[in-house]
């Protein structure tokens, strides 16, 4: 077995509140979580990456000078997976960073697909293993937007900042509350009290990134037909939910559906963030509920099985909120429990879905941890 000189760790993200709101630069609270994603990497010479997924049992090639093809060494286009560490390194390369080649392995245990962020992890570790190879540092928050603009552009998917933000941020025992509009975050201490369960409902994903994309060209197109009335506005969180209700005449319905859950998304987390700083998980967790149902009805990216674990856990012992975390379509929810309830609650879940679903959950109690490092 090939021996390799550092090992960078960057873990997954379960978002709390703050749904499909990123991407109009709105507030989020993400943590990251005790699943991670683990690159193994020694540097060479000659500017070429070899990467295993250890995995998937698949290897690539490719050279740091060929990378816009997005093609391996073989001449072939480059795996799926590929896109992710490549993307990093053109971004990087796009602004100017010297980077060099390396020879590298990775493997996660975060669920591929899940709503978990195992791409933003992949994204900030390679960032952060070419980083420590090289002879010059960036600060988190713009390592952050490179992989997120290696996501938008060289991936092809529009997605907003919180996940390779939550990844390279994270703290231990803390949410992160990040205001997108002003680039500042602070890490909010999670009440000992509650225990957050991550339930996967294992459905695969399906048309995930063109349905995204879709909802992202939604809020922008409301933001252009709102200004019409409203010319100081940049983005759909500029706009507080009396405004909308103001001006939501502009909006053909299918438009005003979707803006009108980013305007009270915003609106709930800034109701949240205060009843978690005091304190008041019962509020917070109502929040939750409140948000499932408009990502359910307004925003349309559950699907019935998810829609089934928040049910189930609704009716259980020590629950306080629950609802779909991430883009949607499938993955995982997110549960505020009260800590004595945790086990109980988690083997419930699983009992009473896996009864009444065709697929078998994987619950985890989880931890919010630490962001990307060298281990
Ligand atoms: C995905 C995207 C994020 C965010 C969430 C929804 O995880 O990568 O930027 O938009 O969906 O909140």
């Amino acid at each position: 077995m090939q021996d390799y000189q550092y090992r960078v760790i960057a873990p997954g993200r379960v978002n709390l509140l703050g749904e499909h709101v990123d991407y109009c630069n709105g507030p989020v609270l993400p943590a990251a979580i005790d699943k991670s994603m683990k690159v193994d990497f020694s540097p060479r010479d000659d500017g070429l990456v070899t990467i295993k997924a250890r995995d998937l049992n698949e290897e690539v090639c490719f050279s740091l000078t060929e990378l816009s093809d997005k093609t391996a060494c073989t001449g072939e286009p480059l795996p799926s997976w590929a896109l992710y560490p490549a993307g990093v390194a053109a971004v990087l390369q796009q602004h100017g960073l010297l980077i060099s080649g390396m020879d590298a392995q990775f493997t996660s245990d975060i669920p591929i697909g899940a709503g978990l962020s195992s791409s933003a992890a992949l994204e900030v570790a390679f960032a952060y293993a070419f980083q420590t190879l090289a002879e010059w540092e960036l600060d988190l928050m713009t390592l952050s937007q490179y992989c997120q603009q290696a996501e938008n552009e060289y991936v092809g998917m529009n997605c907003g900042l919180m996940d390779q933000f939550a990844s390279a941020h994270g703290v231990e025992d803390h949410a992160l509350y990040f205001k997108i509009n002003e680039l500042k975050w602070e890490p909010v201490p999670l009440p000992e009290s509650v225990a957050i369960i991550i339930a996967d409902s294992k459905v695969p994903h399906s048309l995930t990134e063109s349905a995204y994309n879709e909802r992202r060209t939604a809020t922008e197109k409301a933001v252009r037909l709102l200004q019409a009335e409203l010319p100081n506005i940049t983005a759909l969180v500029d706009v507080t939910p009396v405004d909308f209700e103001a001006h939501k005449h502009l909006l053909p319905a299918s438009i005003a559906q979707r803006a009108q859950h980013v305007v009270y998304e915003c609106d709930r987390m800034n109701q949240a963030i205060v009843a978690l700083k005091e304190n008041n998980v019962k509020r917070f967790g109502e929040l939750m509920f409140a948000t499932h149902a408009s990502l359910r009805d307004l925003y349309e990216v559950s699907v019935p099985e998810i829609d089934l674990l928040v049910e189930i856990a609704r009716s259980l012992p020590g629950i306080y909120g629950a609802r779909i975390t991430g883009g949607g379509f499938g993955g995982c929810t997110v549960n505020l429990v009260a800590v004595e309830e945790a086990e109980a609650f988690a083997a419930e879940l699983k009992k009473q879905y896996d009864a009444k679903s065709p697929y078998e959950t994987d619950v985890y109690i989880s931890k919010a941890s630490q962001g990307v490092h060298l281990a």
